[in-house]
């Protein structure tokens, strides 16, 4: 039971289904109202200048969304999204060979970015703050630094723990929004969202159950939606003197 409740583990099938779950655009994202009502200011400002939308960085526990939004944001302003995750890149040159990827107003998602390593973390600076790379070369012993121009993209980050990003990091994103846990009535809505796109009838006394004890958060939430109808779906309900009990294969 604790590991149902658990929002920060989650195994590769789990990430499969919360793939399909997650909603594409910002109208239909449950909840955050106020989050949503800045996102939609700086990203239709962005689209009216024909400018990327500022670095970004999104904060908060695990399981209430930062994944979703980072899709959203791309989805929303048209680009491409690349994901990393902050303890895969180990070197500069893993998060150079990205950047180097990158075309015009594309999407760079770091996943738990308070983990990226220091050495890697500065190459980031440059490539924030005015769209450039600096590579270091090394010939025969001498050593020099050529600046390699990007295109314009948006860094997109999130971490479950915002104290413990370095200062210049945190103070080259442009907008930092927090993501709160979620009021029982939101959560409410996503269950039924969930139910709307497994093709699920719930009665609203079982969706209030499990709003009840989804510790405001959707990943909770939605764990106890599939755990609780799978049951359903193959257990059979058998009455005994005490009452009734379920039998399951
Ligand atoms: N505001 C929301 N509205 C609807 N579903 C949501 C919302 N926030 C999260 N979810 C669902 O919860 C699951 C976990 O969200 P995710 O973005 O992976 O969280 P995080 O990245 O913060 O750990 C996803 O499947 C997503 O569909
Ligand atoms: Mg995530």
């Amino acid at each position: 039971m604790t590991d149902i409740l658990n929002s920060k583990k989650i195994d590769s099938f789990e990430e499969e289904q919360e793939i399909s779950l997650r909603p594409q655009h910002l109208n239909e994202y449950i909840g955050q109202e106020d989050l949503k009502r800045n996102l939609r200011v700086f990203i239709g400002a962005a689209l009216k200048r024909h400018e990327t939308l500022d670095h970004t960085l999104l904060y908060g526990p695990p399981g209430l969304g930062k994944t979703t939004l980072a899709y959203i944001i791309a989805n929303e302003m048209k680009g491409k999204i690349r994901v990393i995750n902050g303890p895969s890149i180990e070197k500069p040159g893993d998060l150079a060979a990205v950047l180097s990827t990158l075309e015009s107003g594309d999407i760079l998602f770091i996943d738990e970015i308070h983990r990226l390593p220091r050495i890697v973390e500065e190459v980031l600076y440059g490539a924030m703050e005015d769209f450039t790379l600096s590579v270091i070369i090394n010939r025969d012993g001498n050593a020099r630094t050529i600046e390699v121009p990007l295109p314009p993209f948006t860094l997109v980050g999130a971490t479950t723990r915002i104290g413990d990003l370095t200062s210049p990091l945190r103070a080259r994103f442009g907008i930092a929004e927090k993501i709160n846990f979620y009021s029982e009535n939101e959560i409410a809505d996503i269950v039924n969202r969930t139910a709307k796109v497994y093709n699920t009838a719930i009665a609203p006394e079982a969706v209030n159950a499990i709003a009840q004890r989804s510790r405001g958060t959707p990943r909770i939430a939605n764990r106890l939606f599939r755990t609780s109808s799978r049951f359903f779906r193959f257990c059979q309900r058998k009455f005994n003197k005490s009452g009734f009990s379920y039998i399951c294969p």
